[in-house]
């Protein structure tokens, strides 16, 4: 047998693990598509390879995705390519190389799909693994800043997420930072051998990768590291002020987390991650901020912009964690025999075309087997088409949570009708 290959997942409908399950992503996707249209976030679907020049200028030589867990190959032209490890070094490009700066700066965008990390698989944390995400690029103010923010609490509140915590922070712009990387530096030379392994070599490197450290030891020792408000140049302070600000105009609850670093070389000023304790380790739902360097990094003009994304896998287990009920059709068309098929599509077809969401049992199981079948199905309701339904043009629909049965006449009218008295007087 050939199996799926280490930390990759199939979502299929009725999976046993519910966050793969994939009407519990159908609902997902539709309320990311209504809550993206409500802030006007257009759809793009961008590559899933990309030159691994684009990352590794991009995302950075020094970050974990760059350095350790990105799919590169080398092509039949000889040409290094990766799977994408995330989204916003390929929405640069193309904003870039469709010099949208020049014609229509102000472009909100959103998309959805697979992102490719080699990282060691465990629980919400996989290989291939599919992000929504949005990115907005062109303007500079923290009000776009804080109404990205607002998007995703409306995101969570119409997903059903409870507890989940927004945690900022801010990088300052490189200036800020140049002068913070020297304060931290200073403070972990002094510290240098009680940190870890990976924290020694780090501190040379990357040191603010060393705040995000998750060995307690090293933890603890970071409390009494320099906190980089002390660095801000005046126009970074500002800036972080007026987001402050704007976070506490909307009544937006936020927790300034100063060891928040994020693992992506391209951010500056506020950056953001959302958590949930009923992940576990992995309990980063979504993370993103403001990377007004990138675009010009890659070689276009200067473009401030913002942006995050999110783990589909990890808000589909919360969903199946808090939300048990998965959604099935409202009716389930039961023909009693072979010869009655024909009759009950016939009328499926026409409460399909009025909108119904309807399945009919094309298998002609017997009837117990296709009552399990809808229930299983999560089927609200049940219709079974007999000799006797058709002679009389007379039917009855069972609401499938309480038995509960209603006569109706055998027409898409007829059932409509009585579909929606059911379901106006829900248990
Ligand atoms: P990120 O924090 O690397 O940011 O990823 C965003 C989210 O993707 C994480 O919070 C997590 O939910 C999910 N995720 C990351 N790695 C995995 C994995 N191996 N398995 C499952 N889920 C995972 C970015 O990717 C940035 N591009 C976000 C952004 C957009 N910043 C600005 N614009």
């Amino acid at each position: 047998m050939i199996t799926a290959i280490k930390g990759v997942n199939d979502v299929r409908p009725r999976a046993k693990d519910m966050f793969l399950d994939s009407a519990v992503w159908s609902k997902l996707m539709a309320v990311v598509q209504e809550v993206m249209a409500a802030y006007a976030y257009k759809p793009v679907w961008l590559p899933l390879i990309e030159s691994t020049e684009l990352y590794t200028r991009g995302v950075g030589t020094g970050t974990d995705i760059v350095s350790k867990e990105m799919y590169s190959f080398t092509d039949r032209g000889e040409r290094s390519i990766s799977l994408r490890p995330e989204g916003t070094a390929g929405a640069a490009r193309a904003y870039i190389e469709h010099r949208l700066s020049r014609e229509d700066a102000v472009q909100k965008w959103f998309y959805a799909g697979p992102m490719f990390r080699a990282e060691r698989p465990q629980k919400g944390r996989y290989r291939q693994f599919y992000q929504v995400g949005a990115e907005f690029f062109g303007v500079a103010d923290a009000a776009a800043d804080v109404e990205l923010i607002a998007l995703l609490q409306l995101l969570c509140q119409r997903l059903g997420l409870q507890d989940v915590r927004l945690k900022i922070n801010t990088l300052g712009d490189a200036e800020s930072r140049a002068a913070y990387r020297a304060l931290l530096t200073a403070f972990l030379q002094q510290h240098l051998a009680a940190l870890c392994a990976t924290c020694q070599a780090r501190a040379a490197e990357n040191p603010l990768r060393v705040l995000d450290c998750k060995n307690p030891n090293c933890q603890k020792l970071l409390e009494g590291a320099p906190d980089i408000l002390e660095a801000l140049t005046s126009a970074s302070r500002d800036w972080f002020d007026r987001y402050l600000q704007l976070l506490d105009e909307q009544n937006i609850a936020y927790e300034r987390d100063p060891r928040l670093v994020r693992g992506l070389d391209y951010y500056s000023d506020a950056i953001f991650e959302m958590t949930t304790t009923a992940l576990g380790s992995q309990d980063a739902i979504l993370g993103g901020g403001r990377y007004d360097g990138l675009v010009e990094s890659l070689g276009g003009p200067p473009t401030p912009a913002v942006g995050f994304g999110a783990g589909v896998e990890r808000l589909a287990l919360l969903m199946a964690q808090q939300d048990q009920k998965s959604v099935g059709p409202e009716l389930f068309v039961i023909p009693m025999t072979p010869e009655l098929v024909g009759r009950a599509l016939a009328l499926t077809t026409q409460l399909r075309a009025a909108g119904r969401s309807v399945e009919l049992d094309t298998s002609c199981a017997k009837i117990g087997r296709a009552m399990r079948r809808a229930d299983k199905e999560h089927a609200q309701a049940v219709l079974v088409v007999g000799e006797d339904e058709l002679r009389t043009g007379q039917g009855s629909l069972k609401r499938l949570a309480d038995g509960q049965v209603l006569p109706c006449a055998l027409t898409a009218a007829g059932v409509t009708q009585a579909m929606h008295q059911l379901m106006a007087q829900q248990p």
